[in-house]
């Protein structure tokens, strides 16, 4: 059956949702908008609508060839996925290789050293309090989540981190961290959900250390657009080949 868009459901920063003729389907929609900071700083970025699209399409369908469950059904054209619905599990969980980010200024470390262990954090999702981090207790008490389905979610992310770590490598990349969501389906099975694309990650090419992600438009660095572009394209060479 062809998924047609039905009704408007929910937007975001940077994707809308629309539901289908599908109770359990839903389409999403990558928007060029871009936010940072809690959307204290918003922008557009040509063509990252597109790229995140297609990026993302490429890593899920990795990702469910490694073995790991994903929302994602079929890229329906140059913006859109449908996807399995799921009740989004209101963490942002948070996977450090390197020292980047809100982890080198809160710990006043400095960016760019590799971590001698993998680093896992986890983030209430709630814009009003600016999703703070917590930790395991705290989403037990919030009712996010059981210490079982905490267990299991740092289990596959672990598992993602090693799957796109690998893949970024053959694309010269570093993956230095990235954020991702997790959902529960119509089953209750939990599964991986949002996107994966450099508005999530923080890619850096492996001989320059050039950032090859959002921290171009967090920081003002230009070239915001190509670097999505550059991803998308040495993604599909390396797993076209
Ligand atoms: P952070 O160092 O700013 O906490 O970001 C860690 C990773 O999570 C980085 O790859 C960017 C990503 N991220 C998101 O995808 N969404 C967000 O809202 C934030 C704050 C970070
Ligand atoms: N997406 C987040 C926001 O606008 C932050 C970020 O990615 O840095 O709030």
């Amino acid at each position: 059956m062809k998924a047609t868009k039905k009704d408007f459901l929910y937007e975001g920063k940077s994707k809308q949702v629309y539901s289908t003729e599908d109770p359990n389907r839903v389409i999403v929609h990558y928007k060029d908008d871009a936010t940072a900071f809690n959307a204290q700083k918003r922008g557009t970025v040509v063509d990252k609508g597109e790229m995140n699209n297609r990026i993302s399409t490429l890593i899920f369908k990795y990702l469910a060839a490694s073995g790991i469950p994903t929302h994602y059904i079929k890229t329906l054209d140059e913006r859109e996925q449908l996807v399995k619905k799921v009740n989004i599990v209101p963490v942002e969980m948070i996977v450090r290789n390197y020292i980047a980010g809100s982890m080198a200024q809160r710990l006043g470390l400095e960016e760019g050293t590799k971590s001698p262990v993998t680093i896992f954090e986890i983030c209430y999702k709630k814009d009003e309090l600016s999703d703070p981090l917590i930790n395991d207790h705290h989403a037990v008490v919030l009712g996010i989540a059981t210490y079982d389905e905490l267990k299991y979610m740092y289990q596959l992310s672990g598992k993602i981190n090693q799957a796109l770590t690998e893949l970024f490598l053959k694309a010269n990349l570093i993956l230095a961290d990235f954020k991702i969501e997790f959902g529960k389906d119509a089953d209750g099975n939990i599964i991986l959900a949002d996107e994966v694309s450099p508005d999530t990650c923080r890619l850096w090419d492996k001989d320059t250390l050039k950032k090859l992600d959002k921290d171009r438009f967090r920081r003002d660095l230009g070239e915001v657009s190509e670097a999505y572009h550059e991803v998308y394209d040495r993604l599909t060479s390396v797993l076209t080949n």
